[in-house]
């Protein structure tokens, strides 16, 4: 199969929170083009099981490969745990997820080797951060602790608020006391709040955002093989396309409110005939 070179990414999550991968590409790989995904008929991915979530990815690389995309970024770590690995043997595209992007950075950031991962409930039980890194780094300990209530927090804008505070304070707390000095934030929610939980570890712990990881694995990936897009350019901006499977002036309006660019319509996809 030959791959068009000047076809767009796909890139999708279980809603909004993929947005914080998607800006990442935007900004480090400006010619190209996005078709972006959001399951927000379907969202909460993170405490659902693995044969859901991976019904749920197949459903939508299906569509996005109706759009003639050249490769898939799984902007989402829950989709990225548990799909990744039977998705990528199925696929005949070049796919990646975010988990391996995240756990490579947070490999480099450690100076004490005791690194924390956030995360939704079924990132953290399927234990691929932790794998990961061990695998990189057998000395490495990694902590880990699920934060169900961040992502409605998120959401709900409620990104800079006393309460997300204090939340944050009590999950994080029995990390700090483990003494890290790096926090993977292991779910595409979670950059959305990284100010506040900045503020909540500290300035000498090292917050690591594998959005910024995965734009930097996605460049090389389509260098390797040939397939940067060539078509745009900096007076040629790429019109990307927003796709949800409900709600979709909410997504629209978020998605305008953190991304780089004009995000003009949302188009609305029953995503469970693919
Ligand atoms: N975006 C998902 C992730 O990165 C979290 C939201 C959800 O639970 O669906 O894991």
């Amino acid at each position: 199969m030959t791959i068009d070179r000047n076809a767009p990414i796909g890139v999708f999550d279980s809603g909004v929170g993929g947005l914080t991968v998607a800006r990442e590409i935007m900004r480090n790989l400006p010619n190209e083009k996005i078709v972006y995904f959001g399951d927000t008929a379907r969202v909460p991915y993170g405490s659902k099981s693995r044969n859901t979530v991976l019904r749920y990815s197949r459903q939508i690389v299906r569509f996005l490969k109706t759009q003639n995309v050249k490769a898939i970024v799984i902007a989402c770590n829950t989709a990225s745990a548990l799909a990744l690995d039977t998705i990528e043997q199925e696929l005949d595209l070049p796919i990646i997820g975010v988990v391996k992007p995240g756990a490579s950075m947070a490999v480099k950031a450690t100076r004490n080797n005791r690194i924390g991962v956030i995360a939704t409930q079924s990132t953290i039980m399927s234990n691929l951060y932790p794998t990961l890194i061990q695998e990189r780094h057998p000395e490495i300990t990694v902590f880990g602790k699920a934060c169900p209530l961040f992502v409605p927090l998120v959401e709900e804008g409620w990104t800079r608020d006393p309460v997300t505070e204090e939340i944050a304070g009590r999950y994080l707390k029995e990390l700090m006391d483990k003494d890290i000095d790096t926090l993977i934030l292991g779910c595409t929610h979670y950059p959305l709040l990284r100010h506040l939980l900045q503020g909540v570890v500290g300035e000498h712990v090292t917050l690591v955002n594998p959005a910024y990881e995965t734009a930097q694995a996605l460049k090389r990936l389509l260098r390797e093989l040939d397939l940067e897009n060539i078509e745009n350019s900096e007076l040629q901006l790429p019109e990307h396309q927003f796709y949800a499977s409900d709600a979709v002036e909410k997504f629209r309006d978020y998605a305008a409110g953190i991304l780089p660019c004009e995000v003009r319509s949302t188009e609305l996809v029953a995503i469970e005939n693919y």
